[in-house]
């Protein structure tokens, strides 16, 4: 081990170098006209791949975007499988003008490299992928089988790898799922991740009067859409943060006694977090603290709302339209199919008679939760001790990875969540950075944790 973690001292550098190369396509996956960005990024990872030793590497092509896939399987029988995973599309970079340097063009500075993806999921890819290479040009090995899987529509709620994962049963048959695509706790404070969020997003459309109206001739007889949307979103959520959707919190896995007594040994301050962004006061559901809202309670939040006029200056206008987006965060044991209908059923029985309503889901994504007593998870502890010269903490996600579910369930195989990213990166947001130390701690980690799953029986 110990030339392999020299090997990773002495190439720093060039993992900068290729981490840069790697960030500079714009693989945005929501967006058609980067399809073509998408595509070249697959293959430059396909490429990457072969280059750093690993074998069948390939491009799978899928109904959306590609999936990324190679293996090494010469450890012998006797040694477990291990799959890692992780998506190299990213989300959109809007508002371009609040980014510092330009958002594929990476640039380090103070100790961190900026560019979209860095944290959320490419510098995390990179980690793996010279980890592999540290294993693969030093002992020309690997310690374990290895497959990874890198996917390039996670940041669109994964429509088809589900079937991906169900038609290659076989080729990704696995022990274990490696996923770094999670955030540590703090700065200093490795963290494995045991539990995410689900999602359930959905849009709202509201139609009134058959037109635009003049607002003058007909505002204040005719029902206004937005108007009437705004008093609707008022209805989903009470002042105590409380979801008011009928039955919404049936399936809910009310947290132990002994998660709370955890999450409440965790350095938290609510001060220091009401400081770092600005705002004078918290809002959450009452009777939780900060982590529980986030990591272990549903939650339900308007992202975007619009309609009418909203141009330069004043047009008098009545809308014909209203829309809005609407995203629920689940917890285990909530399933999203039956959240859209509950959902759904809320806003048509709250929606007033004068606007006719429409509602559809965009995307789902399951709550997932894994335990943290597996032979698996002891693991990965005891890499990433090594590796940080700390003990990780446990810690829930308030995030979502919707796959993370159909590895359990299809592959049968549990999730060990190693994040290197921390929580105050900019995943999504304009200026998204990964702290260069961790990025080199994560390589660490992850060719500790490879050697010490060899030590395990499959
Ligand atoms: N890497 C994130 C998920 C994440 C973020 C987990 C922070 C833990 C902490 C992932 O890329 C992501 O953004 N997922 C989406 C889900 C989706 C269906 C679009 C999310 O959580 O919004
Ligand atoms: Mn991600
Ligand atoms: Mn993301």
């Amino acid at each position: 081990m110990a030339n392999i973690l020299e090997f990773i001292d002495s190439n720093k550098e060039r993992y900068i170098e290729e981490l840069k190369g790697f960030l500079g396509y714009p693989s945005i996956s929501n967006n058609p006209a980067n399809k073509k960005d998408v595509e070249e990024c697959a293959m430059y990872l396909k490429q990457h791949l072969e280059k750093i030793g690993m074998e069948n590497a390939k491009v799978y092509p899928t109904d959306g975007h590609p999936v990324v896939y190679a293996d090494w399987l010469h450890a012998g029988n006797d040694k477990p499988t291990a799959l890692v995973y992780g998506h190299y599309d990213v989300q959109p970079v809007d508002p371009i003008d609040l980014w510092t340097s330009p958002p594929f063009k990476a640039e380090v500075r103070n100790g961190s490299i900026y560019a979209r993806g860095s944290a959320d999921d490419k510098g995390q890819v990179m980690v793996h992928l010279k980890a592999l290479e540290a294993h693969l040009k030093n002992n020309k090995s690997l310690p374990v089988n290895l497959k990874i899987i890198i996917e390039g529509e996670e940041e669109i709620g994964s429509m088809h790898l589900d079937d991906f994962i169900a038609e290659h049963k076989d080729l990704l048959k696995a022990d274990v799922v490696i996923i770094s695509d999670t955030a540590m706790y703090d700065k200093g404070y490795p963290a494995i991740g045991y539990a995410l969020r689900g999602l359930c997003y959905m849009q709202v459309e509201l139609t009134g009067p058959n037109r635009d109206l003049h607002s003058g001739q007909f505002g204040g007889a005719v029902e206004n859409p937005i108007n009437a949307l705004a008093k609707m979103i008022t209805r989903l959520k009470d002042d105590k943060g409380r979801i008011l959707i009928d039955g919404f919190y049936d399936n809910v896995l009310p947290l132990s006694e002994e998660e709370r007594t955890e999450f409440r040994k965790l350095p938290f301050d609510d001060n220091k977090y009401m400081e770092s962004l600005k705002v004078d006061e918290l809002f959450g559901e009452e009777g939780y603290s900060t982590l529980e809202r986030i990591w272990a309670r549903p939650t339900l939040d308007c992202n975007g709302i619009w309609g009418g006029f909203t141009g330069e200056g004043a047009k008098t206008v009545l809308p014909s339209k209203a829309y809005a987006k609407i995203s629920m965060r689940l917890v285990p044991n909530q399933e999203p199919e039956k959240i859209e209908k509950l959902f759904t059923a809320y806003i048509k029985k709250i929606a007033p008679k004068s606007v006719k309503v429409s509602v559809k889901g965009l995307h789902h994504g399951k709550p997932a939760i894994t335990p943290i007593d597996s032979k698996w998870v002891k693991a990965a502890f005891e890499a990433m001790k090594q590796a940080f010269g700390k003990e990780p903490v446990f810690i829930r996600e308030g995030g979502s990875i919707p796959i993370v579910v159909t590895f359990q369930e299809i592959l049968k195989a549990p999730a060990v969540l190693l994040g290197f990213g921390l929580p105050d990166e900019n995943a999504h947001s304009p200026d998204e950075n990964m702290n260069l130390d961790n990025f080199y701690k994560g390589i660490k980690t992850s060719s500790i944790f490879y050697n010490e799953l060899a030590n395990l029986t499959k």
